[in-house]
């Protein structure tokens, strides 16, 4: 079987270790795909001046090459056509997006120099995988030097886009659209998380007269993994803590990064209005919201956290009792098994994000649980994962009442409710699994 090269802004640094891996890094890992990898991709690392070639490592069979970004190219690629245009608009938060040449330019020009880092070290039959909207025109800049005979690669080249699309009346409100657009002529195959981002891809490609193949391919998790974890850890030292500072309040569980598309200000207020009107529950649960920081260079992302910090003061200010607070809100990360056990525990799991590609907090909580004693997923329905977890309570984020009437039904929901909808929910999470996506993708991607 040909090598697999795996190109992604964020990779799986030796340096940084598997603890601190990022999703996309557990999803190949959780796919067991059994095949030759490269990783390349960003080395985490900003230097005045980078190098031309790839720092090369290796660990545990794969390969990694590294390139490095100038503090130039961190401020245009990164923090601004990426992370602080792309990544609103393709949330939907056109709002929030700021329009800048200059760092299109940028973000241009690091894909066409990373092309030219990996392309020496490509074979001729490698599989060529990239992710996600930091590197749209990857594929084209590849193709290019491919076409000069720069490389000697001709093997088959996919994107996989991890993040939502807006419908096209958004998205062609960026400026660049057009030429954003034609880089996807450059792939075999582009996959995506749903049906909804599927249509609206294609429909603006048609409009265009792009007719890649587009397919959807649900990512996932490994849901025995999860569970296997969740019970170990749900008896371990931090998971006990936890239990024994609850006592009999039941606990309902956030985790995401603190990140304005996670809708982390309207679940605080909804979990507040529950407080308001659900005095019943008032003494009898406590939220635990953990949101480490992301992005926190970005204005958008210091905005939302000065929100967060105020909103989180208020609602303690306003329901704490001498001896003990509702909320405990927490901008430090958790290692991913601890977080497992504290899953298992939580009777709510709260996943409210605006807009969401997927969502795999969503499917790892339903996973963690106790088949027994399962706790209740609130879900938005603007979250991928909601296209195929229906069974779980539903709502719609912007709204706090809604919110807070689904964390009053969750909590007096009796357990023979949450057995039927936990089966199937978790027949949903083992479906759509990360062995399912991977190789979903990659056999339709090398069998066209
Ligand atoms: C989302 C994106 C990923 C990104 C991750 C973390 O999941 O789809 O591409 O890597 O967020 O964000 P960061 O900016 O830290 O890489």
């Amino acid at each position: 079987m040909s090598r697999l090269v795996v190109v992604a802004n964020r990779i799986p640094t030796p340096r940084r270790g598997a603890s601190q891996a990022g999703g996309l890094a557990v999803a190949l890992r959780d796919a067991r795909l059994r095949r030759e990898l490269l990783w390349f991709g960003w080395s985490g690392e900003i230097t005045e001046i980078p190098a031309d070639s790839a720092r090369l490592t290796a660990r545990a069979r794969a390969g990694f090459a590294l390139a490095d970004l100038s503090p130039g190219e961190y401020r245009g690629f990164y923090r601004g056509f990426a992370n602080g245009m792309l990544w609103p608009l393709l949330h939907f938060r056109l709002g929030l997006a700021e329009f800048r040449r200059d760092e299109f330019a940028t973000y241009s020009a690091v894909n066409e120099r990373f092309a030219r880092m990996l392309a020496p070290l490509l074979r001729a039959d490698d599989t060529v995988w990239v992710h996600d909207y930091h590197l749209i025109p990857f594929g084209a800049a590849l193709r290019r030097l491919a076409g000069t005979g720069q490389t000697p690669w001709t093997g088959r080249l996919g994107f996989f886009l991890h993040v939502p699309l807006p419908p096209p009346a958004l998205f062609t409100a960026l400026p660049q659209a057009d030429a954003l657009l034609a880089d996807f002529a450059a792939y075999d195959l582009i996959g995506v998380q749903t049906r909804q981002d599927a249509g609206f891809l294609s429909e603006m490609l048609d409009a265009r007269g792009i007719s890649p193949r587009i397919g959807v391919f649900p990512a996932g998790i490994d849901a025995e993994r999860q569970a296997r974890t969740a019970r170990q850890q749900a008896q371990g030292p931090e998971a006990r803590r936890l239990a024994e500072s609850l006592g009999q309040r039941a606990l309902i569980l956030g985790i995401d990064r603190l990140d304005y598309s996670k809708g982390l200000p309207e679940r605080l207020r909804g979990f507040e209005q529950m407080l308001r009107r659900f005095p019943e529950h008032r003494h009898r649960v406590t939220m635990l919201q953990i949101a480490p920081v992301s992005r926190g260079d970005v204005f958008q992302y210091r905005a939302l956290r000065r929100e967060l910090d105020e909103l989180a003061g208020r609602i303690n200010a306003e329901y704490a009792e001498f001896d003990g607070i509702p909320l405990r809100y927490l901008t430090r990360g958790l290692a991913r098994p601890t977080l497992a056990g504290f899953q298992r525990l939580a009777r709510v799991g709260l996943v409210t994000p605006l807009r969401d590609g997927m969502n795999l907090v969503a499917k790892e909580y339903v996973a963690a649980q106790d088949p027994e004693d399962p706790g209740v997923l609130v879900l938005s329905r603007f979250a991928g994962a909601a296209e195929d977890l229906a069974a779980a309570l539903l709502v719609n984020p912007h709204d706090p009442d809604e919110i807070a009437e689904a964390i009053a039904a969750a909590l007096a929901m009796g357990a023979e409710e949450r057995r039927a909808r936990w089966q199937t929910l978790i027949a949903a999470v083992t479906t759509t699994s990360a062995a399912r996506w991977a190789q979903g993708f990659l056999t339709t991607l090398e069998a066209g």
